[in-house]
C-alpha cells in the first residue's frame, strides 16, 4: 500500500475528494494531510473522515529540516491540493516525479506567483476566456512550471461569473484529480 501525503491551505475539498476516492482503494491510501493555516476548513475535514490533519509553521517547512524528515518517513507521495506555499529545494530533491500539485487552469496560461485560487478565476473572466480548465503537473523548483501530466478543459459562457468559473473547475478537479493521482502512483 503507498502512502501518500496531502498538502493543504484552505477548504481542502479536493483532500477531501481524495482520501475518500483513495478509502476503497488497495494500492494507496492518504496517511495524513499537512497544513500550513491553523483557521483552515481542511482541519474540519479531515476530522470527520478520520484522517490526521498536522499544522506546521515556515520554520518547520522553510529553515528546519522538521517536514522534510517526516515527508521521508511517512509519504511515498506528495500531493498539492490548494497549497500556497513554494516547495523547498531539498523536499523536491529528495521526492523527484513524487510531488503533484493541481491547477486551476490551462498552464502555461494564468500561473506563477500569486495566480490562485480566485485570483486566477478573476482573471480568465477578465480576459473574456471562452474556456479554463485544470493542470495536474510535476511540481519543480519554480511556480506551476513542473512537467505537465494531465489537462482537461471546461467551457465558459459570456455570463459566466468568476465563481461560476470556479465552481466549473471544482467540477473538474474532483473528476480527475484522484484518477490521475492513482495512474501516476501505479505507473
Ligand atoms: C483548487 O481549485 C486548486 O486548484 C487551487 O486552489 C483550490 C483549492 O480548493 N490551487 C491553486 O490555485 C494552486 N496555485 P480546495 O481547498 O477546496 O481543494
Amino acid at each position: 500500500m503507498k502512502r501518500i501525503v496531502i498538502f493543504a491551505s484552505g477548504s481542502g475539498s479536493n483532500a477531501e475528494n481524495i482520501i475518500r476516492y483513495f478509502t476503497t482503494k488497495k494500492t494507496a491510501t492518504v496517511v495524513k494531510v499537512l497544513c500550513n493555516n491553523k483557521d483552515a476548513k481542511v482541519f474540519e475535514r479531515c476530522k470527520k473522515l478520520h484522517v490526521p490533519c498536522q499544522l506546521f509553521t515556515r520554520d518547520d517547512f522553510f529553515n528546519s529540516e522538521n517536514i522534510l524528515q517526516q515527508l521521508k518517513k511517512e509519504a511515498d507521495s506528495i500531493v498539492l491540493a490548494g497549497f500556497l506555499w513554494k516547495i523547498p529545494t531539498n523536499i523536491i530533491t529528495a521526492f523527484p516525479n513524487k510531488i503533484i500539485n493541481i491547477h486551476p487552469a490551462l498552464l502555461p496560461k494564468y500561473g506563477g506567483k500569486g495566480m490562485y485560487g480566485m485570483h486566477v478565476h478573476n482573471a480568465v473572466k477578465e480576459n473574456n476566456e471562452t474556456e479554463t480548465g485544470i493542470t495536474i503537473h510535476f511540481v519543480n523548483e519554480n511556480y506551476d512550471e513542473g512537467a505537465i501530466i494531465f489537462q482537461a478543459k471546461t467551457q465558459l459562457n459570456p455570463s459566466d461569473t468568476p465563481e461560476d468559473i470556479a465552481q466549473k473547475i471544482h467540477l473538474l478537479e474532483y473528476e480527475h484529480f484522484p484518477k490521475v493521482i492513482e495512474t501516476v502512483m501505479n505507473g
